[in-house]
């Protein structure tokens, strides 16, 4: 499985590249916004930056909705670094999009998958990754989870390639239950992936043993 982490703060990106398990960023409009980052060649940089602390794929999203748009925004970001893998959403548009970037050989990422549906036909377009995002649908009260089993079994029974990257991972819940379902890719925040290291019997049983080893030394 691999480990994205959710966010456009740099600091949190160097923290989690520091542990060493870490294979790429995911970024959208609202993350890049909540760190102030604002205008054509600041958010350009940005990504650059960010590219420069992790060696892996770092999706990085287009805001035009229409095709020549996209596509014209898509390519000026995939020139940026060789890891910017465009990130596309999922509308009629972005089909078109996914397709035509496939066939010119560069990464995309389908974002805002809420559908098997939607799933299947981002597939078809040659979308390397899909983005269903479980935390927005658990917020609803829809199963999340179900939704990444459901893709799973799709994409299984046709062997795409397309990888299922689950987004909008709000815990480490999260991360454990679409490691068990076999999700290719999970993206969360910081927290969800430091909070898989934790346990109390860890903690314990480690202040045990340096007690024990004080009092033979
Ligand atoms: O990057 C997209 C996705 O992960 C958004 O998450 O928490 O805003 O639903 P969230």
């Amino acid at each position: 499985m691999k480990f994205f982490i959710d966010t456009a703060n740099l600091d949190q990106i160097r923290e989690a590249q520091s542990l060493g398990v870490l294979d790429g960023v995911t970024t959208n409009p609202s993350l890049m916004a909540k760190e102030g980052i604002r205008g054509e060649a600041n958010i350009a940089q940005h990504y650059i930056d960010i590219c420069n602390i992790v060696d892996g794929d770092v999706s990085a999203e287009v805001i035009s909705t229409d095709l020549k748009g996209m596509i014209k925004e898509g390519e000026k970001l995939a020139k940026l670094h060789k890891n910017i893998v465009v990130k596309i959403p999922m509308i009629k548009e972005g089909i078109q999009a996914l397709k035509y970037f496939s066939i010119n050989n560069i990464k995309t990422n389908c974002t805002l998958i809420f559908s098997p549906g939607q799933a299947l036909l981002a597939a078809k377009a040659g979308a390397n990754y899909v983005s269903p995002f479980i935390g927005r649908l658990d917020d609803i009260s829809n199963d999340g989870l179900s939704l990444i089993q459901e893709i799973r079994e799709i994409y299984n029974n046709y062997k795409f390639e397309t990888e299922i990257l689950a987004a909008s991972i709000r815990h480490t819940m999260h991360i454990i239950d679409c490691a068990k379902i076999g999700a290719d890719v999970m993206t969360g925040p910081l927290n969800s992936i430091l909070g898989l290291l934790k346990h109390p019997l860890t903690d314990s049983g480690l202040k045990k043993f340096l007690e024990d080893h004080k009092k033979n030394n």
